[in-house]
């Protein structure tokens, strides 16, 4: 089996997907090589994540991926949000095939470009909070 039980679930029964119309911050990324694109929208009170929501045009694991990152990230503290990796999203997924780690990047950039844009919304500069987001390097 090349996928997981988790995988398939998440895959074919996302959580958290839509947006949210009054989102605090919206983040965005692409990847240019497979053309895949993921939008987060994060809700966020008092530092804490109340509410997440995704959408994706993307690959089987990109949804799978997002999808408990997004389970990971709801009512985490803004800075947990930031320390979540791809890694961890991967492992709490039971793994996924090599050629398909990269997509999960995606799952994490989003989360960040999300974090970038709650920051710069409250007047506050996301790079030295963030870091650069860039592009899924695994894909280049
Ligand atoms: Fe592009 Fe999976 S193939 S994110």
């Amino acid at each position: 089996m090349l996928y997981s039980e988790k995988v398939m679930d998440h895959f074919t029964n996302p959580r958290n997907v839509g947006e949210i119309e009054d989102a605090d911050g919206i983040g965005e990324v692409g990847n240019a090589k497979c053309g895949d694109i993921m939008k987060m929208y994060i809700k966020v009170n008092d530092g804490v994540i109340t509410d997440v929501k995704f959408k994706t045009f993307g690959c089987g694991a990109a949804v799978a991926t997002s999808s408990i990152a997004t389970e990971m990230i709801k009512g985490a503290t803004l800075d947990e949000a930031l320390k979540l990796t791809n890694k961890a999203v991967v492992e709490a997924l039971d793994g996924l095939p090599a050629v398909k780690l990269h997509c999960s990047v995606l799952a994490e950039q989003a989360i960040k470009s999300a974090l970038s844009d709650y920051y710069s919304r409250q007047g506050i500069d996301p790079l030295p909070i963030v870091g650069e987001i860039g592009e899924c390097e695994a894909c280049h």
